[in-house]
């Protein structure tokens, strides 16, 4: 029987949190009644799944979206002084992903209307930083996926590593012209990494996976998870110390490199290999949810719209952002969040565009690129999530209606 959801009655909605059923409770339950808490077999299946449904070779998970960044860079070999183009509009853990190896952060602009970074954007961000790029770092924002094509013929052109932050979009589809694959499926990039948290399609708790088809990049990857750890005797460097004779010694590991500690746990997988058997489920249901929205919203245009649709792409809503003229609405977005708040509906901004942060405005100066500041100054995060029901959101639209009017 699977918890039913109480947000349709006028209680508090959040703008977003996870769907937790009595499947994904038994399978974490038969984890801590087992033997096996750390990673083992559950994060073994939850892999393979992971893998099969997003058509990649390889996931390696780990234990946040943050740390599969880290991992990816890492294991394309990113080191001290590498630039990589990152959109402006992002979580911070895209840009820190960079600098975690002493890379440098070249910021791209976004799109205005869907917050993406385009190629056109990335180009403009690889002409600025002077052909000293080693990578780039595109974001599909909100579950809609940017240009991959677009970019991997930029990235090939140049030399360049491309990694995909796919932290919202699990579920969603490249469709550009002969394509359709799932995100994940890098088949225009070297990884894709996600997160688990709560928020997001599918939740762990906390937790992340990278994707790739290279065989040697999956190899290291498990390896730098897991503090540059080695059990492979093929690549015993210590002879005397790995074997008796010729066979290798039981207890023996080595380590040639340093690595982290990013497992992801047993329990954590478990969790994730059952809420991945509801993805389907989850997209089908946030795609319903949006289409509600904007069949509410329309009467509000063009003071209020829905986030652009990007081209190529059959998104998985992992955010339903409107941008707003807050001029139009005669309201600022503190005041709107704040009545919307007193109606008890939530709202997030995603994002203040990353070269705003002191950390990095102290690093490269101050920067404003016109597509992210356009788009920050409109975006607003409504409640989406998947135990909402279509009332939520016409709740959500008459207090955004009554807010307009000036109630
Ligand atoms: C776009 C993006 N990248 C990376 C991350 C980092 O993921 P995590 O919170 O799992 O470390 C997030 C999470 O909020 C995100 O939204």
């Amino acid at each position: 029987m699977s918890k039913k959801s109480e947000s349709a009655s006028p209680g508090m909605l959040p703008y977003g949190r996870q769907s937790i059923d009595e499947t994904d409770i038994r399978a974490v339950t038969r984890v801590l009644e087992g033997d096996w808490l750390t990673t083992g077999p559950a994060v073994e299946a939850f892999e393979r799944a992971f893998a099969e449904k997003v058509g990649a070779a390889h996931a390696i998970a780990c234990s946040s979206g943050t740390a599969a960044l880290h991992l990816a860079l890492e294991a394309l070999w990113l080191v001290e002084h590498d630039r990589v183009v990152v959109p402006a509009i992002s979580f911070l853990a895209t840009a820190n992903a960079v600098r975690f190896l002493g890379g440098e952060v070249v910021f791209a602009d976004v799109d205005a209307q869907t917050g993406l970074m385009t190629p056109a954007h990335a180009e403009a961000a690889l002409k600025r930083a002077d052909g000293h790029v080693r990578a780039m770092l595109p974001v599909h924002l909100a579950g809609q996926c940017a240009d991959m094509a677009g970019l991997g013929a930029l990235a090939r052109r140049d030399g360049l590593k491309l990694v995909e932050d796919a932290c919202h979009a699990l579920g969603a589809f490249e469709t550009s012209g002969e394509t359709h694959a799932p995100v994940g499926a890098c088949r225009h990039s070297d990884m894709a990494a996600f997160s688990f948290h709560p928020v997001k399609t599918i939740t762990t708790g906390e937790g992340g996976m990278v994707t790739c088809q290279n065989g040697d990049a999956a190899e290291r990857l498990g390896r730098m998870r897991n503090h540059g750890m080695s059990r492979d005797e093929r690549a015993f460097q210590n002879a005397a110390l790995a074997f008796e004779g010729e066979t290798p010694n039981p207890w023996y590991y080595e380590m040639e490199e340093i690595g982290f500690n990013y497992r992801l746990s047993d329990i954590h997988a478990a969790l994730g290999l059952s809420q991945l058997a509801r993805l389907d489920g989850f997209v089908a249901k946030r795609r319903g949810l949006v289409a509600a929205y904007e069949r509410e919203l329309a009467d509000l245009a063009p003071a209020i719209v829905p986030l652009g649709r990007a081209p190529g792409c059959e998104p998985a809503w992992h955010l339903f952002v409107a941008l707003i003229d807050f001029d139009q609405v005669g309201a600022s977005r503190a005041q709107v969040m704040r009545a919307l708040g007193e109606k008890g509906i939530g709202a997030q901004v995603h994002y203040i565009p990353l070269y705003q942060q002191p950390y990095y405005r102290q690093r490269y100066g101050r920067q404003k690129l016109p597509g992210a500041e356009a788009y920050y100054a409109r975006c607003l995060s409504l409640p989406l999530f998947t135990d909402m029901e279509e009332g939520d959101v016409a709740r959500v639209a008459q207090a955004l209606k009554e807010i307009v009017a000036g109630g």
